[in-house]
């Protein structure tokens, strides 16, 4: 065990000082708690100053999971489901990079390296994700033109996405639309969908930036390799073109 501020200004985020200052202003939190001064901390605790994850002095890992159904997007469930870190054997504590809902499938990055998290999720860096969905009924081009334009979803607008319909299957009158967005708002897809009276009946991750689910079965993972990872940055730091 070690006093959190060592481990803050080992990880290089800032001085021993600094992150005393950090605890006291209540910005500091350990496993989803916040903290008070002194206190100290195991290997494998989450740490999280002002909003970013810590990065410890520990190997760095980095996976692609293809999220079955039915899967908790979290490091521990407190109904004690099944989570997206029980498929991946490792004795780091890894993470998931943002959220896919229970019922949700496709991409899921996780990792342990928490600079690489901040700047992924980072609004900023507008980082691309393509969500292939099954609704009921047909969507037309105006319709299409809205989700793309941008709705009203808890007051506020989305962002301007991409969107385009896949197939129509007349004998369930059901659509399969492919839209990509880069925001990360809570259920997302869904709510944009719910919002222009379309119950989403299917949703998956299909990419994650220029990741995609190629060679892997549901419920199957594999390590990033050295140039994805060094990719990721570097899309991360030339904003916002990913390609
Ligand atoms: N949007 C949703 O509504 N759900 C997800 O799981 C991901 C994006």
């Amino acid at each position: 065990m070690e006093r959190i501020s060592k481990v803050i200004a080992n990880a290089g985020y800032c001085s021993r000082r600094k992150a005393d200052e950090l605890i006291e202003k209540g910005l500091v939190e350990v496993n989803g708690e916040i903290v008070t001064l002194g206190t100290k901390v195991k290997s494998s605790d989450i740490i999280k100053v002002n909003g970013n994850f810590i990065n410890k002095k520990e190997e760095k890992e980095y996976y692609i999971l293809y999220k079955p159904r039915g899967i908790v997007t979290t490091t521990k469930d407190e109904k004690n489901r099944k989570t997206v870190i029980d498929l991946i054997p490792t004795k780091n504590r890894i993470y998931p990079v943002g959220r896919l809902d229970y019922d949700t499938t496709g991409l899921l990055l996780l990792t342990n390296d928490g600079k690489l998290t901040n700047l992924l999720t980072h609004p900023r860096n507008e980082i691309d994700k393509k969500y292939i969905v099954k609704v009921e009924g047909i969507v037309p081009p105006p319709v299409l033109k809205k989700l793309e334009k941008g709705i009203i979803i808890e007051g506020k607008k989305t962002a301007k996405s991409k969107a385009r319909v896949k197939k129509y299957d007349k004998k369930t009158n059901t659509s399969i639309v492919e839209i990509t967005i880069h925001e990360g708002r809570n259920h997302q897809v869904k709510k944009m969908f719910n919002a222009i009276g379309y119950d989403v009946k299917k949703l998956k991750r299909e990419t994650y930036c220029f990741l995609d689910l190629h060679g892997l079965k549901s419920g199957e993972y594999r390590s990033l390799s050295p140039k994805e990872v060094k990719k990721l940055y570097f899309v991360c730091q030339q904003n916002p073109t990913q390609k």
